[in-house]
């Protein structure tokens, strides 16, 4: 099967030699890595990221993948200021799920290739408050778009405006390919109301599970309680070994080398895109990411299955609205294939969308 599915980085992505020196080096030189500790983190890394993003270290929860601090996130926003939750749409699947099993009130807000609409967002909250807006202004999953900077600030505004807390993930923004890195929301507002949200799962591992998030000092003190309670410890073995692999400064030279296997990818998806389906569907250009989003001008469920019996499998976009609107739309990752898996993967939806 060729996967434009998985969101997931090509298995030569991962360097099995270099991590397992970093774990190796990591545990002998701090044998408590293999203990309990503190529930926010591996001191070291807390304040690394600490002094990257200018707070105090304990301002830095390192949770176990960001998924897992998402759901942290929300359970305590909404507790605190229970209200409706304002999401792009399309938005990452899985926190949609989260936010359901809460029985949280999702209002999708909408996008163009520019990303987020503010004014979607001034109208929505026009409406009455809201508990929190997610977003994921940098290569969005599962669209590949990234917010404007003018559009950054008309969102800190409204927040401002508004009292809105924001919770910013930004997991692929340093996997880019292409053109100059936007200001964060978080650098914009300064970290009173915009929680930031990462992840070394697209720049180093995945299986790491190694997350992060920059709260206002409460808040990360009340998401770092619910770590404790949760898993008493995060996995403090692959903190120490992602710091080991910063501190030795192996971290950017490894990133590069990510970047340029998954530019390979990207671009042989736009030319594939190009070659194929020119004139037939329309697709997001994306500058980094693993992801691009597509308009087939058919319904995608129902291609889905045809794909799938002919060995090509992809996420249909209506997954990725809360109101399962974009029935003609596909999450297409170039991420995980190879190259020529992914110009044959396109060439078979081509054939597929003609018959
Ligand atoms: C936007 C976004 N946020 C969070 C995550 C979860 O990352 P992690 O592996 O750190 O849990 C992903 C993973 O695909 C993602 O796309």
């Amino acid at each position: 099967m060729i996967s434009f599915a998985r969101g997931a980085p090509a298995p030569e992505c991962l360097d099995a030699e270099l991590l397992a020196d970093c774990a190796r080096v990591a545990i002998e030189r701090d044998p408590a890595v293999l203990a309990y500790g503190p529930g926010g983190g591996y001191a070291p890394l807390r304040e690394w990221l600490g002094s990257s993003h200018g707070v105090e270290p304990a301002r830095v929860v390192a949770t176990n993948g960001g998924l897992q601090g998402f759901l942290f996130y929300a359970e305590e926003l909404l507790a605190e200021r229970p209200g409706r939750v304002l999401v792009e749409a399309p938005t990452y699947d899985r926190p949609l799920k989260l936010l359901a099993r809460l029985g949280a009130d999702v209002v999708p807000l909408a996008m163009d290739g520019e990303g987020l609409d503010p004014d979607a967002l001034e109208r929505a909250l026009g409406e009455g408050p809201a508990s929190f807006l997610y977003t994921i202004p940098t290569f969005q999953n599962p669209s590949g778009r990234t917010l404007s900077t003018e559009r950054r600030r008309r969102v800190v505004e409204l927040a401002r405006a508004h009292g809105l807390p924001v919770l910013e993930d930004d997991p692929y923004g340093l996997v880019r390919y292409k053109g100059e890195p936007p200001p964060s929301l978080h650098e914009l507002e300064g970290g009173e109301l915009v929680t930031y949200a990462s992840s070394f799962s697209k720049t180093v591992a995945p299986g790491m599970r190694v997350g992060w998030f920059v709260a206002p000092a409460g808040l990360a003190a009340r998401i770092e309680a619910r770590a404790v309670s949760t898993y008493i410890s995060p996995p403090f073995l692959t903190q120490a070994t992602v710091f080991e692999l910063i501190d030795r400064g192996a971290f950017e030279p490894n990133l590069e080398r990510i970047r340029g296997l998954l530019k390979l990818r990207r671009d042989a998806m736009l030319a594939a895109l190009e070659r194929y389906l020119a004139g037939k569907a329309t697709w997001s250009e994306p500058e980094g990411g693993y992801f691009l989003w597509a308009d087939l001008g058919a319904d995608a469920g129902e291609l889905l299955g045809r794909a799938e019996a002919a060995g090509v499998t992809f996420v249909k976009g209506a997954d990725f609205s809360p109101d399962g609107s974009g029935a003609s739309s596909a999450r297409l990752a170039f991420s995980y294939a190879s190259p020529s898996e992914i110009e044959e993967g396109v060439s078979i939806l081509s054939t597929l969308l003609r018959a």
